[in-house]
């Protein structure tokens, strides 16, 4: 019988998948045997990352689009349909940030995160459909735990992937009768990625957020990507609109009042 984690044979397509969280998803799944198209918007990137997936000796194809541009995104769906077929797993991870106070973004700052992070992900989930899998197809958007916990810096951020969110849930609600699945895994701080780069500039600040989550460590994109693979597998074949944190407990937010020693008298 076939390992669940085996994906030979399917045909996975990760929006934004050239450097940091969503390549190491893409890069999971070809070393699992699936054929992998990545895209995002600098074609440099994107042709480092097909070279790549290539080595694992899959199928590996990749498009320049930006997911603000619904052409685009739309031409990337066709040329994922011609090269491999239906897809089966869909990764909508594209996403901008950066760290400012309110008053500091522009109108244009805030509506550029939205843009690329919440109608991006509309634009890839929609232009997808046509090619999803039916049934069997599984969607994971790629959120954050802005979405749901309140950050300051990031009122722009909080409020675009409190909206990917919604359309995880929503469109889990209208597409199960087509049997699509649609998912949200939220990576907590995962190291060496440009997110945790901008929000997490400074070794004192990595220090802290590390001491803030609860299993002690920062994340890694192996750990982001084995839920995404569990999610496209058939082990989630009952899970959908679900949001899902791979963050060590950080988003639990709970208050730690006891130091080091009183940890380690309270685990003693
Ligand atoms: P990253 O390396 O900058 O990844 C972002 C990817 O999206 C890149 O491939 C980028 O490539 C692409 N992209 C950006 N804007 C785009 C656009 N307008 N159209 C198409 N593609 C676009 O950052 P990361 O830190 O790994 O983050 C990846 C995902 O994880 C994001 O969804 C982020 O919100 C989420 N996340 C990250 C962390 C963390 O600790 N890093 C924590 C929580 C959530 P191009 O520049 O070529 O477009
Ligand atoms: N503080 C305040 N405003 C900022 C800013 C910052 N650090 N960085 C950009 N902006 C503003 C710009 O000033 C501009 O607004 P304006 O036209 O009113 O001046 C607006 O945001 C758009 O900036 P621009 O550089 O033209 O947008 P872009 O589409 O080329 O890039 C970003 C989008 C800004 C999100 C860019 O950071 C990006 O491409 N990020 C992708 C990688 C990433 O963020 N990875 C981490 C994911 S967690």
């Amino acid at each position: 019988m076939k390992h669940p984690l085996d994906f030979t044979g399917r045909t996975v397509f990760v929006m934004g998948g050239t450097s940091g969280i969503n390549f190491g998803i893409a890069d999971a799944f070809a070393a699992n045997g699936a054929r992998v198209a990545v895209a995002s918007r600098s074609p440099a990137k994107v042709d480092a990352a097909v070279q790549k997936l290539a080595g694992h000796g899959v199928g590996a194809i990749g498009f320049s689009a930006d997911v603000r541009d619904v052409d685009a995104v739309k031409a990337a769906m066709v040329g994922v349909q011609e090269a491999f077929g239906p897809i089966d797993v869909l990764v909508s991870g594209a996403a901008g940030n950066f760290p400012a106070p309110a008053l500091r973004i522009s109108p244009n700052g805030f509506k550029s995160v939205v843009d690329i992070d919440l109608l991006g992900t509309f634009h890839v989930l929609q232009a997808a459909y046509p090619y999803l899998t039916k049934p069997g197809a599984s969607i994971i958007n790629i959120s954050a735990p802005q979405a749901f916990v309140p950050m300051e810096l990031q009122v722009h951020v909080c409020a675009a992937k409190a909206g990917v969110d919604m359309v995880t849930r929503v469109l889990a609600m209208e597409w199960g009768a087509q049997g699509i699945r649609v998912n949200s895994v939220v990576p907590g701080p995962i190291a060496e990625t440009e997110g945790m780069r901008r929000l997490a500039p400074t070794p004192a600040v990595q220090n802290a957020v590390t001491k803030s989550v609860p299993l002690g460590r920062l994340g890694t994109v192996t750990d982001v990507a084995n839920t995404t693979m569990y999610l496209a597998s058939p082990l989630a074949e009952y899970v959908t609109g679900a949001v899902i944190p791979v963050d060590g407990g950080w988003s639990l937010g709970g208050v730690s009042v006891i130091g080091d020693s009183m940890a380690t008298m309270a685990n003693n």
